[in-house]
């Protein structure tokens, strides 16, 4: 059976401080199934997985290469604005994993994306 894939990596790359950490990663994930990535401590699952919603893009000195396609739409395309990301790709984190803002900005982020804004 051939279902479009719901997100496509192609020739991802992923430099930290020079070291090569995703080297040329090329994957499709189909739509409505579980799929899971495993591999060896330190291999890049963490890192493969934050390039999905653009949670590399705050790490210092970090260099992107290659295509994530999220229903088509290439997530690095300059055109393209975080948020809308972020509002359909969702990730719970090993660790607690903040943006640089308040822990109360932090809180209110994922309602805020979504129109939520009374405090109650
Ligand atoms: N912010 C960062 N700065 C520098 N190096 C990093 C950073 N994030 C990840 N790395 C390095 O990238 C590599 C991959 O790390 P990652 O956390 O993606 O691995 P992992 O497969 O999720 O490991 P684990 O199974 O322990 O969770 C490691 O060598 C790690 O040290
Ligand atoms: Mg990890």
């Amino acid at each position: 059976m051939t279902t479009t894939p719901h997100i496509s990596v192609q020739n991802l790359n992923v430099h930290i401080e020079n070291q090569h950490i995703l080297k040329d990663i090329s994957i499709n994930i189909p739509n409505k199934s579980v799929t899971s990535i495993i591999g060896p401590s330190g291999c890049g699952k963490t890192t493969l997985l934050k390039s999905f919603n653009r949670l590399l893009d705050n790490i210092p000195n970090v260099k992107i290469d290659g295509k994530v396609l999220v229903d088509g739409e290439n997530i690095y395309d300059p055109s393209v604005e975080v948020t809308h990301i972020r509002k359909k790709m969702g990730l719970l984190s090993q660790r607690p994993y903040p943006l640089p803002m308040s822990v109360y900005d932090n809180v209110a982020y994922g309602p805020r994306i979504h129109g939520i804004r009374k405090k109650k």
